[in-house]
């Protein structure tokens, strides 16, 4: 009997964490026979960020891909990450809704649970957690590692009282094991010791650890764990190991080797399917490319964030223009987040709290805020581990409300029902009810795509290897300046009022001239905003969700008008001017950049 079990994380952390979980399912399965004949104790492959990136970024269904894994996997157990009462999605489902979720997940192939919750709040973890035992499975419930500033096991809040007794209310809910789920890899080799040590103590059940190599500390701290006897650790193949993902399982095995620890795994088998791995991965080399030069980021060990949402943040400040704001944001991170009363950088916490920086950095403080943080800060996720900055509370909140103190859940109508009317005329296949449950905007668009109703956008194509090369091979388009000096403004120029955020910016627009012979007519004609109206508009890219006032309807500066779903949160934009509404330009459901239009106001 080897005495040290492995989970693979390749076909899910792994690629999340190092290629913002891009991977196809085209290219997991021809492994996937060899990856089931290891032996691997689990293998993580479903959840977490896989079931949105799929559908948001693939068109890819990701309840057929967990079918094609168990088909090709049957004598592996299946694990999926399961954030309790926010399932794969970013916010709290009604109970009803992770019945169902849990129940087809169960059915489609997950054999066991990694269930966790952002704030270690229990009771956003025991719906989730009884449907599990429902239907059957291995509930593993995982216990999220964190940290306040000084970086180590212990603390104002996080030591190891803290750990024992999550362990202990964790376990008495009927938990088949117990994991630590460090995913910022901030877990120090001798505390690895000291926690494992005292939960193997405490607990009559397996004891798993999940780490990051983040900060260089994961393989070290593994080994530690296995010292002090934890029953599993994760890992995952060498090409998509180190970083911000797990640590390689190859060394890892090599070094328990022929000890009484030894993991029992054929290196070979997994140094070929790794050579596949490498066969593949240049496909998708836009996502891989980092701009560091150091395996390691031994800074997080100063700022605490993990890599998974550094990487994110990179990629939503690129698409915003904005790269070069990065190190604001990650200043902005530890003081937001002790303004949210520490809660552990995890999602759905590290992206609410790390798009709230964002915002703060490029809109200014709290001056837009999602819809989850307001949730957040009015206890609809649960527990803060601590309390919320009364100034920032008051500041989000509304004048007379007050935080509730219950189980969040309890305050969710239920919403399958609906989720299920919403997608009627499309589908009446429940798993594609939960995808739009999920995430509505984006669930919409894939499931229309998935039935033939809107074509495949060009960019959520499969690309193959000489297409990945050939397109790296032509230089971008770039714009540049027209050159000679600017055309003399004509009379039918008109003058605007851009709000972005907090800035204003006073713009005249005119026709270019080679458009003009066709379209000045047009757009004299057109119903356009007066000169004097005041433009919302976007101020950054996203979708617009839904607007929150009617066309001709007065309304007050500050008062919500648009929702727009950027950053993956839908975020409250208010009117810049009290006035009256002349017109939402862009349709609900559309791509904005920023800058585009999305509320005209005759200001009053
Ligand atoms: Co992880």
């Amino acid at each position: 009997m080897p005495k040290i079990k492995i989970t693979d994380t390749t076909f899910r952390d792994a690629h999340q964490s190092l290629m913002a979980t891009r991977l196809r399912t085209e290219d997991m399965l021809p492994i996937a026979e060899r990856m089931d004949s290891v032996g691997f104790h689990s293998m993580e492959v479903w959840g977490g960020a896989t079931f949105d990136a799929a559908t948001r970024f693939l068109a890819e269904d990701p309840w057929e891909r967990l079918r094609a894994f168990k088909k090709l996997m049957p004598r592996t157990p299946l694990q999926m990450l399961l954030r309790g009462q926010s399932l794969v999605g970013y916010r709290n489902y009604a109970d009803d809704f992770v019945d169902a979720f849990v129940q087809r997940s169960a059915e489609a192939g997950i054999d066991v649970f990694r269930v966790f919750d952002a704030l270690n709040d229990e009771r956003n973890l025991s719906r989730s957690a009884a449907a599990v035992k429902r239907a059957g499975k291995h509930l593993q419930m995982t216990i999220c590692y964190s940290v306040t500033e000084e970086g180590r096991l212990g603390g104002p809040i996080y030591d190891l009282d803290y750990y024992l007794d999550r362990a202990r209310v964790f376990r008495g809910m009927d938990a088949d094991s117990v994991c630590v789920k460090d995913m910022a890899g901030l877990l120090a080799p001798y505390d690895s010791y000291t926690l494992i040590s005292a939960l193997k103590d405490a607990l009559d059940v397996p004891v798993q650890l999940h780490t990051h190599y983040t900060s260089g500390m994961a393989s070290m701290s593994c080994l530690k764990a296995i010292e002090a006897g934890v029953d599993v650790v994760d890992a995952c193949l060498a090409p998509l190991a180190l970083r911000t993902s797990q640590p390689a399982v190859e060394p890892l095995i090599m070094s328990l080797a022929g000890s009484e620890m030894d993991a029992g795994l054929d290196l070979e088998k997994l140094l070929e399917m790794g050579d596949y791995l490498e066969s593949v991965l240049p496909k998708y080399r836009e996502h891989l490319e980092t701009p560091r030069t150091a395996v390691i980021d031994a800074r997080v060990l100063s700022h605490q964030i993990p890599g998974g949402m550094v990487s994110n943040l990179t990629s939503q400040l690129r698409q915003m223009d904005a790269l070069d704001r990065l190190p604001e944001v990650l200043a902005e991170i530890p003081r937001a987040r002790k303004e949210m009363g520490y809660p552990p950088l995890v999602t759905p916490m590290s992206q609410m709290v790390g798009t709230q920086s964002v915002s703060n950095v490029l809109v200014g403080r709290y001056k837009m805020v999602s819809d989850e943080i307001k949730d957040y800060v009015s206890g609809l996720y649960g527990r803060a581990p601590s309390p919320i900055d009364p100034d920032v509370a008051a500041a989000i909140l509304d004048d007379d409300a007050q935080p509730a103190t219950g189980r969040p859940a309890d305050l969710i109508e239920p919403e399958l029902d609906k989720a299920r009317e919403a997608v009627r005329e499309i589908s009446t296949d429940m798993n594609d009810a939960l995808t739009y449950g999920l995430y509505p905007a984006t669930g919409m668009k894939f499931l229309r795509i998935k039935y033939g109703l809107d074509p495949m956008p060009d960019d959520m194509k499969p690309k193959t290897l000489e297409e990945a090369q050939a397109e790296r091979q032509t230089p971008a388009a770039s714009v540049a300046a027209e050159s000679g000096p600017p055309p003399e403004k004509s009379e039918n120029a008109r003058a605007y009022n851009v709000h972005v955020g907090g800035q204003y910016f006073r713009i005249e627009v005119d026709l270019a001239d080679d458009e003009e012979d066709d379209a000045s007519q047009d757009a004299n004609v057109a119903l356009g905003p007066a000169a004097e109206d005041v433009i919302l508009a976007a101020p950054m890219p996203g979708v617009v969700a839904r607007y929150t006032a009617q066309v001709g309807e007065t309304i007050g500066a500050g008062d919500t008008i648009v929702t727009l779903e950027a950053m993956k949160m839908e975020n409250s934009l208010p009117a810049p001017v009290s006035g009256e509404i002349k017109d939402f330009p862009t349709a609900i459901g559309s791509t904005v950049k920023k800058g585009d239009p999305l509320a005209i106001i005759s200001p009053r």
